[in-house]
């Protein structure tokens, strides 16, 4: 054992770095392409609403304050806008905040979790550094959620039950009915933790909120959203999370870290919230650009799963991590799946016209001309 890995707890060291892919930086440094798609993040290439520029300005005007703790201006108008008591919500810096801070405030050593997969990695990663042990529901092999298997793994009761609807990296969602089925399948002393963080692209009628089926369950439960993805604050870093009731939101805030959330990323939240205008217009784009680049893989002979985010998940017809640095080198940043069973699979994330363009071509010159 080296000096490092006998100062950290062992669930520690069984922890892979995240995957975070390659930063724009990075890229000019090793390929200094012409043109750069920046796919590999899942982020939103129009930004947020205009609105969130001049709050910004004037909550940096106002920086040698502490930001509200609590969070209150945020919290309300995410009440009004969830209809749901800001009692019950509680903000992170960023959704993996919240996802921390639920495992920190509820996995005991040895508890079980379970969580679809190929998954979120901080699903499975906070709940590993907290001594649990995970178990993984794998999508079927045409790439959808495999509910039968979850309602079987739900058979033997589990402390946590994790997943994100729509699932990252597949894109592919619960229904209804399925989640219907899923929730009526768990213990009551079983958490149930919603991860929305790509709802506002998912929202129609075969996609459930999942906080309004939850509403009233007798097992504890949270619904994690964010404001990273369609509201095109990724870099300010804000997520928010309801709660089954006030008193389990109280209690998972003691380890909360009190300051998390600044107050710049504060101001801006309540701005872009407030601009349905924006968020629709950004929502829509991306529909519209999702279709085309699926449909131009299909040509490809590419598999693609279904996705109802904003961002698909493809086969790279071989190791994806040589793949995606082809195209690096073509200036296109993809996330190639590093995940046992899932390496020749990798995530693009759905930009502007002229990146999805720049990414199609790369395809067709990696996989060959539409046939
Ligand atoms: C499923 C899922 N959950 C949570 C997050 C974290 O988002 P953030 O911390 O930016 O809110 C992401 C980011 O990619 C995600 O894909």
């Amino acid at each position: 054992m080296s000096q490092s890995s006998d100062a950290v707890r062992p669930e520690v060291t069984r922890l892979a770095p995240y995957n975070a892919g390659l930063t724009v930086a990075e890229l000019m440094a090793r390929y200094a392409p012409a043109r750069i798609a920046k796919l590999g993040s899942n982020e939103n290439p129009i930004g947020p609403s205009p609105r969130v520029a001049p709050a910004v300005a004037a909550a940096v005007a106002a920086m040698r304050i502490y930001p509200d703790p609590a969070s209150r201006d945020l919290r309300r108008a995410l009440a009004e806008h969830a209809g749901i008591a800001a009692e019950r919500i509680m903000i992170g810096n960023g959704s993996e905040d919240l996802l921390a801070i639920v495992a920190r405030a509820t996995l005991r050593p040895g508890d079980r979790v379970v969580t679809l997969y190929p998954s979120f990695p901080l699903h499975e990663d906070y709940a590993t550094m907290m001594g649990a042990t995970v178990e993984r529901v794998a999508v079927r092999p045409d790439l959808t959620v495999d509910v039968d298997a979850l309602v079987a793994a739900l058979a033997t009761p589990c402390r946590m039950l994790i997943f994100a609807n729509p699932m990252n990296p597949v894109g592919c969602w619960l229904t209804g009915a399925e989640l219907g089925r899923v929730l009526a399948a768990v213990s009551p002393e079983t958490l149930v933790v919603v991860d929305e963080a790509y709802a506002e692209y998912a929202a129609g009628p075969d996609y459930p909120s999942a906080a309004t089926m939850l509403e009233g369950a007798s097992h504890p439960w949270a619904v994690l959203r964010t404001f990273s993805k369609a509201y095109g604050l990724a870099g300010l870093r804000v997520g928010w999370g309801i709660f089954g009731e006030a008193p389990l939101r109280d209690l998972i805030d003691r380890v909360r870290t009190p300051f998390n959330v600044n107050a710049v990323a504060q101001a801006a939240a309540v701005v872009a919230l407030a601009d349905d205008t924006h968020l629709a217009e950004v929502v829509a784009g991306t529909l519209a650009e999702r279709t085309r680049v699926g449909e131009a893989l299909a040509r490809l002979g590419v598999t693609v799963a279904p996705s109802k985010a904003n961002f698909l998940f493809f086969d790279c017809g071989g190791d994806a991590t040589a793949f995606a640095e082809a195209l690096l080198a073509r200036g296109v940043i993809v996330k190639p799946w590093k995940q046992p069973g899932y390496r020749h699979f990798a995530r693009v994330s759905i930009g502007a016209p002229e990146e999805n363009d720049q990414f199609l071509e790369a395809m067709a010159e990696l996989v060959g001309a539409p046939g």
